[in-house]
This record gives structure tokens, sequence and C-alpha cells, in this order.
């Protein structure tokens, strides 16, 4: 069973139907991308009552939970208690993601290196201390989940007061902002790494990089992710083994310490100043875009790693890798991601060629035809030798496809390809 709709967990549930160990596959509530691979089940994903009833029921041996609300609201937990195996943390193992003072304070207590921070939970402290920095840009975030919208980058004093406004009194983001923390700034590349972790083993994936800028040439608004690229080529085998060892391993050893071992996926935002990796966020489970271009590049059968954790006993850290690069581009409504008109019918997507994925995240079936439902529409993949077949692939199949107001960058890679 695959939870969530986006698509994320198309591409998990796409690559987990490659398993010669699968019986049955289901999405809760899943897509019409996931219908064609899958059985989609119309339960809210809030309701883990009824979910747990649903594998009960039909004897799921794995839950994979994609997002990260259900997660940090405890989902493993719950199911774990009916003897289900679930490849997720729990609740609490979530915090690195659900509560960034949690996991800024982790990172201070095990010398994880990351920006320097102070929290606050009272206004007028926060507004002192804002008041005395010197160096701007600085980084304002609300503790607890936004969606990726509680981090404001503030050029000036003038522009952190008011983003001190928004999170504290305005409450921009809820209750997530009862805690704000205000951070260094940090200038350098991002990258994304992905661990498939079973509290104690772990393995990771190939390294990959979003693109949260609504604009061509990062510019613009920030949005749930524009496109993303695997391998990172700036990852190269000696920085991901520095990761590995300052911030992977230590990460893992605090989570168990703490009486609480991390198991699932441990996404870990790094960006590297000057060459070396500070971590900017932790997420509990797969990124969206990023997991559409790096399943893509593991040619194990990912079930029985994904179980293993689930279980907490990976004993084959072995997972094999094609040696190709993969590309996704998002195309999005138009308006995103701020307000955007949806129920476009898409036409095209009959016609794509076979050398090319396409993973569905906002569609919905409406008398028939595929019409559009949400922000991020579709995700078109393409995996090549080289970075510029990838991208001559997905932007040829683009022209194929059409909706009303679509819109999508057409520099994804921009960074590699340009080399
Ligand atoms: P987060 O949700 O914490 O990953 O933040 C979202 C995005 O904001 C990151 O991917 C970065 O592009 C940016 N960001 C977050 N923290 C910092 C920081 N300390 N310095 C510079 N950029 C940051
Ligand atoms: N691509 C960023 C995220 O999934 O949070």
């Amino acid at each position: 069973l695959v939870i969530g709709n986006g698509g994320r967990e198309h591409a998990l549930a796409w690559k987990i139907k490659k398993s010669p160990l699968l019986k049955k596959l289901f999405c809760i509530p899943g897509n019409p991308g996931t219908e064609s691979i899958a059985r989609n089940i119309a339960i809210d994903i809030k309701d883990f009552k009824k979910i747990k009833e649903f594998c009960l029921t039909q004897n799921i041996s794995l839950v994979v939970v994609g997002p990260e609300v259900p997660l940090v609201d405890g989902i493993t937990d719950f199911l774990e208690a009916s003897g289900l195996h679930v490849f997720g943390p729990s609740g609490y193992a979530a915090q690195l993601e659900g509560s960034k003072t949690f996991s800024k304070n982790l990172m201070r207590d095990y010398n994880i290196p990351t920006a320097e921070y102070a929290t606050f939970s009272d206004f007028n402290e926060a507004e002192l201390y804002l008041k005395n920095i010197k160096k701007f840009p600085v980084v304002l975030k609300a503790d607890g989940l936004a969606a990726g919208k509680g981090v404001l980058i503030c050029q000036s004093l003038e522009e952190a007061l008011s983003a001190l406004k928004q999170i504290m009194s305005d409450k921009a983001f809820g209750d997530a902002g009862n805690t704000l923390l205000v951070e260094e700034f940090l200038d350098g590349d991002e990258v994304s790494v992905f661990v498939l972790c079973d509290g104690k083993n772990y393995c990771i994936l190939p390294p990959s990089q979003d693109h949260k800028k609504i604009g061509e040439g990062d510019t613009g608004k920030n949005t749930g992710g524009m496109g993303a690229y695997a391998p990172a080529v700036i990852a190269d085998k000696r920085l991901i083994s520095i990761i590995e060892e300052k911030v992977i391993m230590p990460t893992l050893q605090a989570m168990t310490k703490k009486g609480h071992p991390y198991k699932g996926l441990l996404y870990v935002g790094i960006i590297l100043v000057k060459g070396a990796p500070y971590v900017l966020e932790y997420n509990c489970r797969f990124g969206d875009p990023e997991t559409q271009a790096v399943l893509p590049l593991v040619k194990s059968d990912i079930v029985p790693f994904l179980l293993d954790c689930a279980k907490g006993n990976l004993q084959n850290l072995n997972l094999e890798f094609e040696e190709k690069c993969a590309l996704d581009v998002v195309l999005v409504s138009a308006g995103y991601p701020d307000s955007y008109e949806k129920g476009y019918p898409i036409s095209g997507l009959n016609d794509l060629d076979n050398s090319v994925l396409c993973f569905h995240a906002g569609t919905v079936i409406k008398d028939g035809r595929t019409v559009t439902s949400g922000g991020r529409v579709l995700n078109l993949v393409a995996l090549g030798d080289t970075f510029a077949d990838c991208a001559k692939k997905v932007y040829k199949e683009i022209e194929k496809l059409k909706f009303t107001g679509m819109y999508f960058r057409r520099d994804i890679g921009y960074k590699v390809l340009s080399d």
C-alpha cells in the first residue's frame, strides 16, 4: 500500500510495481496515474483507523507512506501497533521534519554542520534580537510544518520585522509559527540526499537537485519544486562520504541515543558553502519532485529494501543503480504557486513516447477525461546517457501535452547542461 496522491507516490508505485515479489498494489487515495498500475482506494489519509482496517482486511504486507503530515501525526506508530510493517519513521523521529527547533537542537547537540540559529517563542524577544542583527540577509522560519512555505529570506531589518509579524502575529502558517527560528543565511548550491534507513543500517540513493523557484534561472517565488535531476554531479563520491560521516551517521546515532531509531527515508537537504556541506533541513520522507528522477535510477528491486527497513533489519546494503542520468520537468497550472484554476482537460497523454515516464501529480478523471486538479499537474521524466539527452527527450515530449495555462521551466538541469 502506498499512501499519498502526488508525483512522488506515482513514482513509488511505479517502482514497486516492477517487483517480482508484488502480488497486489493499492494506493490511498492515489491519482489517475497510480490507478493505471494499482488499485486506488478512496480513504482520507487523515483517517488512520480506516487505513488500519483496510490494511488488516487486505493483509497488506508493506505500507509505504509518501507525505510528511501523516508521518508527523504518528501513522507509523498507529499501524505498527497492529503488527503492520510500515516504511516511515515514528511520530517522534518524524520531528526531524516536523519541528525545526527539534532538528536544529539535535544538530547543535551532535555537532552536525548547519547554519547558526536562535529560537523564539516570544514576539518581543525575537524583535529585539532582529534589531541587533548586523548582517543581512537573514532567514526566518516557522518551527512546524508549513507545506514548504514557512521559510522567509529577508534582505533587510524591515523585511525581517515584517516576516516576524507574518509568522508570529498574523499566524500566516498557523500554529507552525508559535515558535520562530532565525537563521544565518548560507549561500551555495543545494543537493538532496535520500537515505533508506532501518534504524541503524542504511543505503544512500543517488544525490539529486531540485529547482524550487517558479522562474527560469531560479527566479521568482518558491514552489514545491519545478523539476529535478539526478545524479547531482556536484555531490561526487568524496562529498557523499563527507556527508555520510558528518551528517548521516551522527544523525542516525543521535536518534538511536534518544531511544527513537530513525527508520524510513531520511532526506538530508544540504547546502554547499565553499565546498563544505551544511544541513538546511531534514525531511522524513522522499522528496517531491526529486523522487521522480531518483527512483528510475534504482536498478535493484526496491521492495526488499523498503520491507527490510520497515522491519528494522536491512542486511543487504547493496542497492544497485543505473549508470545513467535522469531529468524530471514538472508541468504546473498558470498562477502556481499562488492561486490557480483547475478542471482543464489535458490532451496528448496517450501520444507520449515510451522513452519518457509520465508521473501524475495534480490530475483527476472527470467525465472520462483526465483534467487538472492541482498546482503541480504532471512530471515528465527521461533517462539518458547525458543530461543533454534527457532534456532533449523530455522537452520534445512535452510539446505533445496541452492544458489551459500549462507552464513549465525550460531550463531544468541548466547547471549540468551548461557544463
Ligand atoms: P527549508 O524548507 O528549510 O529547506 O527551506 C526552503 C529553502 O529555503 C531551502 O531549500 C533554501 O533554498 C532556502 N533556505 C533555507 N534555509 C536557508 C539558509 N539558512 N540560508 C539560505 N537559504 C536557506
Ligand atoms: N523537493 C523538496 C521537498 O520535497 O521537500
